[in-house]
């Protein structure tokens, strides 16, 4: 565990993060654990979920994996009750599990891979605010992150599916924003530019046009959107709300 000023920020809080078995998830599961969160680690992948919480435990966090398919709303209610069951309460949650796609011209877009992305993208984003939202009012207020990306403000070729799910999370996150900010939940969208993880293992032999994207001249670090993100989660953020939120290395300012 580090000493930095933000530990214990979040003691006595209790925190779900989807696809928390890696990449970004992972990052911000571990920084909120040592930030004094209780954390479930949600995600399809059992096996990455139960060491990311093994990880987090021997760091001297607390924090417990569940099974989730983030493409059923059963599971995902499953998953939030789990949470509340396990700690008591759910006060911040982190809508972050997703996957990539088939990259194709719009045209050629297979209909398998559009479902499936907007299955996950989108309607997992959806299926999580629908389920926490009433378990963070009845814990007395929190806040909601969902990762949306650089490409809900943005086309990329090859990518209509993901650039439609990442475009409609900043819609789904206003609307929720508006609706809860009297009574105590924000909800903010984050939006990173291409970061560094396995999300990116079928792109490799694009990784020098994706860094050339950015400005900064290189992509992303997990724990550069875990930053914001615990910024957004946290009471420093306490009038930030209904946003979209770029950490981005400068892609959108081009
Ligand atoms: P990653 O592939 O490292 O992690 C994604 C996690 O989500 C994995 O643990 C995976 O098992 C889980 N997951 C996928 N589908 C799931 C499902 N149906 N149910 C439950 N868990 C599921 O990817 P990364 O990069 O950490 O991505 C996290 C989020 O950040 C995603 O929403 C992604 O779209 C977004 N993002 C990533 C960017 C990048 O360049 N890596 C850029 C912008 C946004």
């Amino acid at each position: 565990m580090t000493t930095s000023n933000t530990t214990a920020e979040f003691a006595g809080k209790t925190a779900l993060v989807t696809g928390g078995a890696s990449g970004i998830g992972l990052e911000i599961a571990r920084r909120l654990a040592e930030g004094g969160a209780a954390v479930v680690v949600a995600d399809y992948n059992e096996q990455g979920a139960k060491e990311a919480v093994e990880a987090i435990t021997a760091a001297g966090g607390r924090a417990a994996a569940t099974i989730l398919d983030v493409t059923d709303p059963e599971s995902v209610r499953a998953a939030v009750d789990f949470a509340v069951e396990t700690f008591g309460a759910l006060h911040l949650a982190v809508n972050n599990a997703g996957v990539a796609g088939a990259s194709a011209p719009t045209a050629e877009y297979p209909l398998d891979e559009w479902r499936r992305v907007i299955d996950t993208n989108l309607n997992g984003v959806f299926y999580g605010l629908r389920y926490e939202l009433p378990r963070i009012l009845a814990s007395g207020g929190g806040a909601v992150v969902n990762m949306s990306s650089i490409l809900g403000s943005n086309g990329f070729p090859g990518s209509a599916a993901y650039s439609a799910a990442k475009h409609a999370v900043v819609g789904l996150t206003k609307t929720a924003a508006v609706e809860y900010a009297a009574h105590g939940v924000r909800v903010n969208a984050v939006a990173p530019g291409f970061i560094d993880t396995p999300l990116l293992s079928n792109a490799q032999s694009q990784r020098d046009h994706l860094v050339s994207l950015h400005p900064q001249g290189r992509l992303g670090t997990a724990e550069e959107v875990a930053e914001l993100t615990l910024f957004l989660l946290s009471d420093r953020a306490s009038f930030v709300n209904g946003s979209y939120h770029l950490v981005d290395g400068g892609y959108a300012a081009r």
